[in-house]
């Protein structure tokens, strides 16, 4: 072990909890994180020391509040390697990220054009493009996985074209975990088509391993707070200053703008032009303590943790007959989050015995059915590792799914 996750556990409050006498072991990570104590105080620290509105005030509360927003989007920006915090604008989570590119830059897409995306995808960076694509009667592609879970880079290069406006895909599958080689990938694009825009889904990655945009070379790039130790309710667009210049506002009133006349407005700059109104500042400031207590672990430990419990967790199940792992045989080329189903079993009674004994995996599509689709399953179980579980945890899965399998099939493998 590189550092003790024992210890690490320790700062979360709800791993302190015993529910029916026993201890919780969580494992769905990649729905939501747990929290950290400091994150937690932080929030209570804005609604017990400045409750207050910001950029509208002169009195002393709402500077302290200002500046404590506005120090959180550097701290952000600096975690995602971007030396222009303008280019970071806050919204509720990921989804809203992707609907607001979505809505700005996709309405304003030539008619000729094409959007590119992937079948491994989370609804909320597919659904956001069928609205376009319906809208504006352009083709929206999906690129196929082999039978690994990886990216077909050959088919990417057939769907990709001279008119493709947009490719959007995910830096690590919620469901398969497949990390996508995203410098590649965009490489590749360039050499087709150097005006594609790329939007990278990073709600999945931002949490668990290093990145920097400006090293990726995307133009886009979306996260949730939420799974990276943060609060719920806030999210982050990362957006190529020119670009986000030159779009549409998403949402209008409050802090986006600079003047108004009855008969027109003139826009703030960007990232307040994408800011309608007041935001979750509890939440923004929580979100900085989260980036703080990730950055003091190290984010490269936080990885070689996940995968060292990675290949622990499909050592184990790949051994099981009964068990039917999705996504990339390697755990080099996954993130920590491991879906599976249990031969003749439900995901859901899988899910509803484990419950029996506090622990938490996901059962279901989780919002990805058309890859569910493409692995001609229904649904399947999801168990996601971060830097509170240890092999405890995984045995504990396992205990869990042999006590399933005795209960329902009266046999184990
Ligand atoms: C890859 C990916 N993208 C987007 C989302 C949407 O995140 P949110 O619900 O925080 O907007 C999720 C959530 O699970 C996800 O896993």
């Amino acid at each position: 072990m590189l550092f003790k996750p024992s210890k690490i556990a320790s700062d979360f409050p709800v791993l302190q909890r015993k529910i029916k006498g026993k201890r919780i072991v969580y494992l769905d990570s990649t729905a939501s994180s747990l929290k950290p104590q400091s994150v937690i105080q932080e929030t209570v620290r804005y609604y017990e020391e400045c409750p207050v509105n910001i950029f509208r005030g002169v009195y002393t509360l709402s500077e302290e509040a200002t500046e404590g927003y506005e120090n959180s989007r550097g701290k952000v920006a600096e975690f995602i390697g971007c030396p222009n915090s303008a280019e970071v604008v806050f919204t509720r989570n990921a989804t809203e990220s992707l609907n607001l590119i979505a809505q700005t830059v996709g309405r304003t897409l030539p008619a000729h054009s094409n959007i590119v995306s992937t079948v491994m995808e989370h609804h909320a960076n597919i659904v956001p493009w069928q609205v376009i694509s319906g809208e504006k009667k352009i083709p929206l592609r999906f690129i196929d996985i082999d039978n690994e879970g990886r990216l077909k880079l050959d088919d990417l290069e057939k769907k990709i074209d001279k008119n493709t406006a947009i490719l959007t895909f995910t830096f690590i599958s919620n469901v398969l975990g497949t990390i996508n080689p995203v410098k590649e990938i965009i490489a590749r694009v360039k050499k087709i088509n150097k005006n594609t825009v790329i939007v990278i889904d990073a709600a999945q990655a931002v949490p668990h391993l290093k990145l920097s945009v400006m090293d990726l070379g995307c133009d886009f790039l979306v996260f949730s707070a939420h799974k990276m130790l943060g609060p719920t309710g806030v999210g982050v667009l990362w957006g190529k200053a020119e670009l986000l210049k030159k779009m549409p506002p998403y949402q209008t009133g409050g802090e986006m703008i600079r003047e108004v006349q009855l008969e027109k407005t003139v826009y703030n700059e960007p990232p307040y032009k994408f800011e309608a109104g007041t935001p979750d500042i509890a939440g923004v400031l929580g979100l900085a303590k989260a980036v703080e207590y990730l950055e003091n672990i190290g984010m490269g430990k936080i990885r070689e943790h996940e995968k060292e419990l990675t290949v622990y967790a499909l050592g184990k199940l790949q051994k099981l007959s009964a068990i039917e792992i999705y996504g990339p045989k390697e755990a080099t080329e996954r993130g920590g989050v491991i879906a599976f189903n249990l031969k003749g079993i439900h995901p859901h009674d899988v899910a509803q015995i484990l419950n029996n004994d506090n622990i938490c995996i996901r059962s279901g599509h989780h919002c990805a059915m058309p890859l569910h689709h493409r692995l001609e399953i229904n649904s399947s179980c999801r168990a996601s590792f971060y830097l509170y579980n240890d092999e405890s945890d995984v045995d504990a899965l396992l205990q869990g799914l042999e006590n399933t399998a005795k209960f329902f099939l009266r046999k184990w493998c």
